[in-house]
C-alpha cells in the first residue's frame, strides 16, 4: 500500500501510518492497557453483530445527517479526544480539526494535546469541543475551562475514567515522551521517518501547549512529566460535574461510562450527554467492550439524555451497529489518528470518507434511507448474535 488514496479501509490506513510515524508514537495509538484484551474485544465484538438484509426498497435520496447536542452533523461520528495527537504528525490537532470542520463533524481537543485550545481556535472557524481532565491543581483547571469558554468551545467533554493512569507496556518500553528524548533508540526511530521529521522541524508545537506556560511551576520538561504523574485527581466524583458545568456555562458530555448504575448517576448529576466508553481499552483491562454494554445502558438512561459510544469503531458498519443498539452517535479515536499519521489533514478526511461510504452503502443494503431511522429492526435477530 503506497499512497493514501490507495487505502480502502481503516486497517489499510493503519498500516500506512505504521510506516510513517515513529514507533513510539504509532505504538502510543495502537495500544491498550496490560494484556490489551479490552482493546481487542472493543473491535472483535462488533464483528458478532449481524445486519438484516432487505431488498426491493427504494434507495434513492439517502442521508447520513443527524445532530449531536442540537448541532447538525454530516454523519453520526465525532473525533474523540486523543492526547499527543500533534506527535502523529506535525500540528496534528490543527490538521484533524480542519478536516473535521470541512467534513461537518465535531472535533474534540484533548487536555493532553500538543496544539493548544488557542491554536485550534485560531485555525478553525466553527466551534469545537474541549475534553477536560480534572486535575488536583483546581486553579489551573478553572483557567483551562475559562480558556475553552473564551475560545467559544460549544461543549465540554468531561472524562471520568482516568483518575489514575493504567499501565500500557508499550509506552513504558518505548520511553514515550513529548517531545521525544534524544537517545540512540529514539533518534533511530525518527531518522527512519524523514517526512515526519521534516514536519516537526517546521513547527514549534512539540509539547503540551495547554499546560506549558499556563502552570506556574512548569518551566521545563522535567517538571512537566512530574506534574502530569502527580496531577490526575483520584478524588474526582459525580458532584464535580456541577461546578464544571457552572464554570463553563454550557453543555457537558460525561465520558467514560461503562456501567448502567454510573450512567444513571451521570444523568442525575447533570450530564447533557454520556459517552459509553472504556477509553479505547486503555484503562481497565478485562472490562467489557463498549458495544457489549451499550444495550444495558440504553435501557437504563435511554430517552433521558443523548447516548454516544466509542471504542473499536473501524468502519461505517460499526457506526450503524452502535446506532441500532441505541446510540445517538459515535466517536472515533484510532481511525482518525491512523489517517493523520498516514496523510495529515488529507488522511483524516480520507478516514472520514471511508467511514461515510461504508455507512451509506450499508444503510441502503439494509433498506433504509435516513440514518436517523436506523434501529434494532435493522439487526438480524435484534443483534442477539453479538454475544
Ligand atoms: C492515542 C490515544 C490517546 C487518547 N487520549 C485521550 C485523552 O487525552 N482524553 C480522553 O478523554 N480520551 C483519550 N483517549 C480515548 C479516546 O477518546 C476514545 O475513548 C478511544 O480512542 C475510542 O476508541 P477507538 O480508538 O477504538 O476509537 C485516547 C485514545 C487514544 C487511542
Amino acid at each position: 500500500m503506497s499512497a493514501l488514496t490507495d487505502c480502502l479501509t481503516i486497517a489499510e490506513l493503519k498500516e500506512l501510518a505504521r510506516r510513517k510515524v515513529p514507533k513510539m508514537f504509532f505504538d502510543y495509538a495502537d495500544s491498550g492497557s496490560w494484556t490489551e484484551s479490552t482493546y481487542r474485544s472493543n473491535e472483535a465484538d462488533f464483528a458478532k453483530i449481524l445486519f438484516r438484509q432487505r431488498v426491493a426498497v427504494n434507495m434513492e435520496g439517502r442521508s447520513l445527517k443527524t445532530d449531536m447536542l442540537g448541532q447538525e452533523v454530516a454523519m453520526p461520528v465525532a473525533l474523540a479526544p486523543t492526547g499527543l495527537t500533534g506527535m502523529q504528525c506535525a500540528d496534528g490537532e490543527i490538521k484533524a480539526a480542519k478536516a473535521a470542520e470541512k467534513f461537518g463533524v465535531p472535533f474534540t481537543l484533548s487536555t493532553m494535546s500538543i496544539c493548544s485550545i488557542e491554536d485550534i481556535a485560531e485555525n478553525t472557524s466553527k466551534p469545537f469541543w474541549f475534553q477536560l481532565y480534572v486535575m488536583r491543581d483546581r486553579a489551573f483547571i478553572m483557567r483551562l475551562i475559562d480558556r475553552a469558554k473564551a475560545a467559544k468551545c460549544s461543549a465540554l467533554v468531561l472524562t471520568m475514567d482516568l483518575q489514575i493512569l493504567a499501565q500500557r507496556h508499550k509506552d513504558l518500553r518505548n520511553g514515550l515522551s513529548a517531545p521525544p528524548k534524544f537517545t540512540p533508540k529514539h533518534i533511530w526511530q525518527m531518522a527512519t521517518r524523514p517526512e515526519w521529521c521534516l514536519g516537526m522541524l517546521g513547527t514549534n508545537r512539540r509539547t503540551f501547549r495547554n499546560i506549558v506556560g499556563h502552570v506556574e511551576s512548569i518551566n521545563d520538561l522535567g517538571s512537566l512529566s512530574e506534574w502530569n504523574a502527580a496531577q490526575f485527581d483520584p478524588t474526582l466524583n459525580w458532584k464535580d460535574i456541577a461546578w464544571v458545568k457552572e464554570r463553563f456555562g454550557g453543555k457537558v458530555i460525561v465520558k467514560g461510562v461503562l456501567d448502567p448504575e454510573d450512567a444513571k448517576l451521570a444523568v442525575a448529576h447533570g450530564a447533557d450527554a454520556v459517552i459509553v466508553s472504556n477509553h479505547g481499552g486503555r484503562q481497565l483491562d478485562s472490562a467489557p467492550s463498549s458495544i457489549r454494554v451499550l444495550p444495558e445502558i440504553v435501557s437504563e438512561i435511554g430517552g433521558k439524555t443523548e447516548i454516544y459510544l466509542d471504542g473499536g469503531i473501524r468502519s461505517g458498519q460499526d457506526v450503524l451497529k452502535a446506532l441500532a443498539l441505541g446510540a445517538k452517535s459515535t466517536f472515533i479515536g484510532r481511525p482518525f489518528l491512523y489517517g493523520l499519521g498516514a496523510g495529515g489533514e488529507a488522511g483524516v478526511k480520507h478516514a472520514l470518507d471511508i467511514i461515510a461510504k461504508e455507512m451509506d452503502i450499508t444503510l441502503a443494503l439494509c433498506g433504509e434511507r435516513d440514518v436517523c431511522n436506523f434501529g434494532a429492526h435493522n439487526l438480524y435477530e435484534n443483534g442477539l448474535m453479538k454475544r
